[in-house]
């Protein structure tokens, strides 16, 4: 597979092939969880989003495709609040609603997996993974032994991660695989309505991949939606139902999981 795709499929096809331009995609057919409309994020006169609409339906899981810098992080990063749109709307479940905080999604039932992951290492994985929603006790102080008992429960189910057996340990000594898990189980811990992962696979095991996209099914079926960036179409067809391609800041390929191919989504992915 050292040739591209594309040339081993058309032979006959010239080297260059068109750069798709932006599209409006799909409409959504009943309303969405989640729905922005004319999304521009601008970076001074860098136009980071230009004019995305995108939307999350019920029981869903969207992937987010798209070559390196074609704005899917800045997208991830605006739907949870950390990097407010310059113009355009947000809806959630129909209502206009102004997502500009952390907190704001937050209380919006959003969740999410940063790619790079946000994760103190002087602490342990503990008080990572409950970090600004500590388990407190009667008089208001932390309630470490019930963490650590959630926290074995958590790192054992939602996320097996090799190696990892005492919650006490620093987040520093873990390696990067071990972090990322960390901080998908603390994701997991805290399901809301909407998981928004960017690129969490990156770092994992098989192992812990394949548990990964397991687990995204499986919170599917218990009513959470899901938003996965890869690189990696093989997971995206794995676990998606939609799939959103993004080039220069814009939608350039939109499709259901039925009404497409690995080969059609990946011709769209290297050709912008
Ligand atoms: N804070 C910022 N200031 C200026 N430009 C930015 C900023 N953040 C992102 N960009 C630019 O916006 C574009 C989109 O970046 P983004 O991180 O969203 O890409 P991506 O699709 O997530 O790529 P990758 O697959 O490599 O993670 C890039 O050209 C990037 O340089
Ligand atoms: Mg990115």
């Amino acid at each position: 597979m050292s040739e591209p795709r594309h040339a081993l499929r058309h032979p006959q096809k010239p080297a260059h092939i068109p750069v798709d331009r932006p599209t409006e995609g799909i409409r959504p057919e009943e309303t969405p969880l989640y729905e922005a409309r004319k999304i521009v994020k601008r970076y001074g006169s860098f136009v980071a989003l230009n004019n995305m609409d995108f939307h999350i339906g019920r029981n869903e899981v969207v992937g987010l495709l798209g070559d390196n810098g074609a704005g899917k992080s800045t997208l991830v990063r605006m739907i949870s609040g950390i990097n407010p749109p310059t113009s355009g709307e947000v809806f959630i479940n129909g209502k206009k609603t102004d997502i500009r905080t952390r907190a704001e999604s937050e209380a919006s039932g959003i969740e999410t997996i940063y790619q790079d992951i946000a994760l103190v290492d002087s602490m342990s994985i503990t008080r990572n993974i409950f970090m600004g929603r500590e388990i407190t006790g009667r008089f208001g102080f932390m309630d470490h032994r019930k963490m650590e008992e959630v926290t074995i429960d958590i790192l054992g189910s939602a996320v097996q991660i090799s190696g990892i057996d005492d919650p006490r340990k620093e987040v520093g000594f873990l390696s990067g695989g071990q972090k990322q898990a960390v901080a998908i189980a603390r994701a997991v811990h805290f399901k809301r309505n909407i998981l928004l992962l960017d690129e969490p696979t990156s770092a994992l095991s098989v192992r812990e991949t394949e548990h990964l996209l397991g687990y995204v099914r499986d919170l599917k079926k218990e009513g959470t939606s899901s938003v996965l960036v890869t690189h990696n179409l093989y997971h995206a067809f794995m676990v998606c139902d939609r799939f959103v391609v993004m080039s220069h800041g814009a939608k350039v390929f939109e499709a259901r999981k039925e009404d497409t191919t690995i080969e059609e989504v990946t011709d769209h992915v290297i050709r912008t």
